[in-house]
């Protein structure tokens, strides 16, 4: 091994409870029902029903079912495995809170990996097909039926059915769950959630109400941490229910120095964990910022596991995070087989979301990705380290089933150094998005919206002021006929405004490729070790205009190469993102085609009316290149970087628009294409009517 990394041990997380009695597993049930040729969901649900009983939870039931019954909202909080999300939908279905084709159960998750897996155990459980009785909606996929009596969704998926149906008739209990996480699109589900509830109270109680309608809405909302009286406060002094989790205590190791590569550290620190206790002591979970740090230690560790001595069981990676395709998630809940253990390598999604049992080990590199917001950049993504109280959750997952053991990649003193707890998104992040589902939700004055936190002054008005240029707003603030349209998407309002302009330009269908493309994180593997191997190959799909065009490219040569898998590894192609690409984009030529445009209308090899297309939405996104050869926003007159691994990067253009700005060391603009200043200019003449008026004279 090339480097030890040092750990001390320093503290253990104290524990109260006992631990649970080790029931006797169903396996007979199981196998009894998996050898029939149909799934006998009955048998199945019977089986589970004693894990069930065996929650935390399970014993204070009544008492949930109670309060809910007894009061408009309840506020839920329970440690992170103790059933909250898995249970309470079922205590509420089965106390007749829906009725069976006629009213729902939501819940709803801040990710959609965990809304997926969750609505998959919870339709088991329940002894019914997923998509039937139990179901989940997310962005892009709809896997119910007007007969699902729970539905698991995402935050942002409800405001966006807030849109169709003003009052969510459907619904008789709204479950928000992880509302800890203060997502962006749970603060906004709050106040709708609480306006909706108001108006439906009072048409039940003065009559109004139609024939058959939903009557009064019940919420609930759930968090892991205790900080709940927040909640209990916003909604009129709520009542908030405790219950009591079970946890073995944590050692925790802190390093002795701080770690300069956080990757290699955890890459190194699991194969310490592996080498020197037996496999058999439990599995390992390995948080990470995002989807490229999990690719890059998988890579890490999958080279060294081949070079493991005979005897060494072999390790089982498991990456999990939000774009993973479901067809992929599974593999992360399912036990390792014999003689090897399984490595979780987890975006905060394994936090408070999801619950993988036999878990040991945590290394936590101590980062998460987060959307920051600045008027003068523009949106971007950061890593950053985490709160201490999401540190100490990760910790807790080592607690769930047994005495654990927690490795932070960072020192006690950079510990200390951690905020307490992380930020609410809605004050750091990008409005337009949101404030366009305000407006199209009949919210005329989004500035006196009941927000649980409010967002700066600055932010909002930033906002509207984008939506505005996007040609979404009038003048007066109203909500346009365009506007109205572009909230049909499910994309921030710029991507939606560059579909729109394909219409006319004739190019929707490279629009809504390219679109689709841009919807993961990355394309391309590139393997420390291969850069240049990988560079080479990536010259195939290179345009000279930059990423846009490469990217369309690519998925015209994958697309020919019939997505073989052979052909992906050549190519250096991450086919597991690009599956996605496909998925994504044929649910928009869905939702165009419903909207009445004509998918197939192609540029041919015009393709300068895709670039022009995209400045329509993206001219907040722009930079001129200087004097002395650097970019310079211009918005907010940052210095702008192209990354390294665009098609653009070293090239000296006129002018570039980038999709987004990352930081990492400095900013670095993502996608990145050429432009015309004079095409900017165009773009938005409100916004750069001096630039188009100095470019043309
Ligand atoms: O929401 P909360 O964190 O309180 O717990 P939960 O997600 O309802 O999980 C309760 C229990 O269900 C976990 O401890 C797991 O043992 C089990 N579970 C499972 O086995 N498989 C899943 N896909 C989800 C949960
Ligand atoms: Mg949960």
């Amino acid at each position: 091994m090339a480097r030890q990394i040092n750990f001390s041990a320093t503290a253990v997380t104290s524990t109260e409870d006992k631990p649970i009695a080790n029931g006797t597993s169903p396996q007979t049930h199981i196998t009894k029902a998996s050898k029939r040729s149909k799934i006998d969901y009955r048998a199945q649900a019977l089986a589970l029903r004693p894990q069930r009983e065996r929650l935390p939870i399970y014993s204070a039931r009544a008492a949930i079912v109670r309060e809910i019954r007894k009061h408009p909202t309840v506020v839920i909080v329970g440690e992170t495995g103790s059933g909250k999300t898995t249970q309470i939908p079922q205590y509420l279905l089965e106390a007749g809170f829906s009725q069976y084709g006629h009213t729902a159960i939501a819940v709803t998750q801040p990710r959609r990996v965990a809304a997926t897996s969750i609505a998959k155990r919870v339709a088991e459980e329940v002894g019914t097909q997923l998509g039937a009785r139990v179901g989940y909606t997310i962005r892009f996929e709809d896997c119910s039926s007007d007969k699902t009596q729970i539905k698991f969704c995402t935050d942002g998926l409800l405001l966006r059915e807030i849109l169709a149906d003003p009052l969510l008739t459907k619904y008789s209990v709204v479950i928000l769950d992880e509302a800890h996480e203060r997502t962006l699109r749970t603060d906004i589900l709050l106040g709708m959630l609480k306006d909706i509830q108001r108006t439906r109270a009072a048409q039940s109680a003065n009559g109004s109400a139609k024939e058959g309608s939903a009557g009064a809405l019940k919420i609930v909302v759930m968090s892991a941490t205790l900080d709940a009286e927040r909640f209990s406060e916003y909604f009129d002094n709520a009542p908030v229910l405790y219950v009591a989790g079970r946890q073995f205590p944590v050692t925790t190791y802190f390093t002795t120095t701080p770690q300069s590569d956080y990757l290699d550290s955890a890459h190194l620190t699991v194969l310490q964990i592996h080498t020197e206790t037996p496999s058999t002591s439990g599995d390992i979970l390995v948080f990470l910022s995002g989807q490229e740090d999990i690719e890059n230690v998988e890579r890490l560790l999958r080279e060294s596991a081949a070079h493991f001595s005979p005897g060494v069981p072999q390790l089982l990676l498991c990456p999990i995070f939000a774009a993973l395709p479901p067809s992929q998630q599974a593999r992360v809940f399912e036990p390792p087989p014999e003689f090897t253990r399984k490595v979780v390598l987890a975006t905060n999604i394994a936090e408070t979301s999801l619950t993988i049992t036999g878990i040991r080990h945590v290394v936590d590199a101590g980062v998460h990705k987060v959307r920051g917001f600045d008027p003068r950049v523009g949106e971007s993504l950061l890593v950053e380290p985490i709160s201490k109280s999401s540190a100490r959750q990760r910790t807790g997952r080592a607690g769930r089933e047994a005495a654990g053991f927690c490795y932070r990649l960072y020192t006690e003193a950079d510990f200390a150094q951690l905020p307490e707890d992380s930020v609410p998104e809605i004050k750091r992040c990008h409005l337009a998005m949101v404030m366009l589902q305000l407006k199209a939700a009949g919210v005329s004055n989004v500035l006196a919206f009941d927000f649980m936190d409010r967002p700066s002054k600055r932010a909002l008005k930033h906002a509207l002021l984008e939506l505005y240029a996007l040609d979404a707003l009038d003048d007066k603030g109203e909500l346009t006929a365009l506007g109205r349209w572009m909230s049909e998407f499910p994309l921030e309002p710029a991507y939606s405004k560059v579909i729109y302009a394909s219409q006319q330009a004739g190019c929707t269908r490279e629009v809504i490729d390219i679109v689709s493309l841009l919807s993961v994180d990355t394309l391309f593997y590139i393997p420390a070790d291969k850069r240049d191997e990988s560079n080479a190959a990536q010259l195939a799909f290179r345009s000279s205009d930059g990423d846009h065009l490469t990217y369309l490219n690519l998925l015209r040569a994958y697309t020919q190469a019939n997505a073989d898998p052979t052909w992906c590894q050549e190519h250096f192609v991450n086919r597991r993102n690009m599956r996605h690409v496909l998925d994504v984009r044929q649910q928009l030529n869905r939702l165009c085609t419903r909207l009445g445009m004509d998918i197939n209308k192609s540029c041919g090899s015009d393709l300068d009316a895709v670039l022009k297309c995209f400045l329509s939405g993206f001219f907040h996104n722009c930079a001129l290149l200087q004097p002395d050869g650097s970019y310079r926003s211009l918005s907010g007159s940052q210095t702008v970087h192209i990354h390294p691994a665009s098609a653009l990067f070293g090239k000296k253009v006129p002018a570039i628009f980038y999709d987004q700005l990352v930081f990492t060391n400095r900013l670095h603009a993502r996608a990145v294409s050429a432009a015309d200043p004079f095409w900017i200019a165009q773009a938005s003449p409100k916004l750069y009517g001096r630039l188009a008026s100095s470019v043309s004279s």
